[in-house]
């Protein structure tokens, strides 16, 4: 698949790499040949750690892998079922199915693109296991009810915080409040390795089996040499990865403070406008605004707005996926529409584009082309 980045004059984002920094990093990497598990690898999961406020931090090549192994650590197995946000990219709900699992979906807020945590409850039988709870375009899902209602059932907690790095539900960072956290840095993210991802813990029971499991279920022994306990992954980050994440982490919060000044920008032109619903800032959370997601009226007909935005060289995208409406998970007895807040989603979100370095012009451009489109359907 091709990047389309080249193709819009307002892509939906533009990764910030400092090409100097980059570039000294590749050339200190291809004069010490250490190209795996090396001093940047190691850099990267400190200033991770560090910067979350957890013990462990492991990076990972991907947030579906960092997923996965959560789920293998945390002891889900074939026949459990798990809980899991509908709204989400699919691989939240595939690594249940890779470990022959259940995803039992639970329906979003109305107001909100994240888990109703009244909806969990009624999900729940003998055999669930864990929940795993999505911050959906880093917007924070509501944290401390979904762990109360995991504490009275005993189920362990999976953040998918693949989009959240840096988004906080009651000054908590996203992330660090269920049992493990997991990451991703996909260009589209706010940080980027190229791809890549991340898992995080404050368990040290949970941190080593980690360790042994990204590394192909082997750990070292005195001489030195690997002994295989496990049948393990190679889920590791390289280290010209590492180098691109750790020049992405010295930063992060600039690149957050950015995303935001430009959404404020979107939220004042974008108020009081036909056919548009905008996100509902809150007290209790801060994001890091990962994308930019609206919902359009029912009557807009997405695909032929988006068409015309393309046409002026803007990107956009749906907002994400009501997984249960996915043919891939249809063997689990769902139709289309059974959960109808992240059904009306999928379909009548709208991403736009945000990043850094877009300018007031930019936005302005972006909101005049929008409200151009939308304006047929009000007259
Ligand atoms: C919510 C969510 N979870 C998981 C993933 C998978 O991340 P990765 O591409 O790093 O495997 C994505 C990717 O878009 C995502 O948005």
């Amino acid at each position: 698949m091709q990047n389309d980045n080249l193709k819009f004059k307002i892509p939906l984002i533009k990764p910030e790499i400092d090409a100097k920094k980059l570039k000294i990093a590749i050339d200190k990497i291809a004069r010490n040949g250490i190209l795996t598990k090396g001093k940047y690898l190691t850099t990267f999961e400190k200033k991770l750690s560090q910067f979350l406020g957890v013990k462990y931090a492991f990076a990972m090549s991907s947030c579906t892998t960092a997923l996965h192994l959560s789920l293998i650590v945390l002891g889900v197995k074939a026949g459990d079922e798990v809980i899991v946000s509908d709204f989400s990219f699919p691989a939240t709900g595939n690594v249940v199915v890779q470990i022959g699992a259940k995803p039992v979906f639970v329906d979003i807020e109305e107001n909100s693109f994240n888990i109703d945590p009244e909806k969990i409850e009624e999900a729940i039988t003998s055999k669930t296991k864990a929940i795993i709870v999505v911050h959906a375009f880093g917007l924070p899902a509501k944290m401390n009810k979904i762990l109360k209602i995991a504490k009275k059932h005993k189920l362990f907690v999976i953040e998918d915080a693949a989009c959240a790095l840096d988004s906080a539900w009651q000054k908590k960072l996203c992330g660090t409040w269920g049992d493990v956290g997991c990451f991703s840095f996909h260009p589209r993210k706010t940080i980027t390795t190229g791809e890549g991802g991340a898992v995080v813990t404050n368990n040290s029971k949970l941190a080593k089996h980690l360790e042994i499991l990204r590394n192909h279920g082997g750990i070292k022994n005195v001489a030195g040499d690997l002994e295989f306990i496990e049948n393990g992954f190679n889920y590791r980050l390289s280290e010209l990865q590492a180098a691109l994440g750790v020049e992405q982490m010295s930063k992060v919060r600039q690149i957050t403070a950015s995303r935001q000044r430009i959404a404020q920008m979107y939220f004042k032109k974008l108020s009081n406008i036909d056919g548009i619903r905008l996100t509902i800032p809150s007290k209790d959370y801060t994001t890091n605004f990962q994308s930019f997601v609206i919902l359009l009226d029912k009557k807009i007909d997405r695909e032929d707005l988006r068409k015309n935005l393309t046409k002026n060289k803007i990107e956009s995208t749906l907002g994400t996926y009501a997984m249960h409406a996915q043919k891939a998970f249809q063997k689990f007895g769902y139709k289309p529409g059974d959960l109808p807040n992240s059904y009306f989603a999928y379909r009548h979100s709208l991403t736009l584009p945000l990043y850094g370095q877009m300018t007031e012009k930019d936005v302005d451009f972006v909101v005049e082309n929008l409200k151009k489109c939308l304006s047929k359907y009000y007259v």
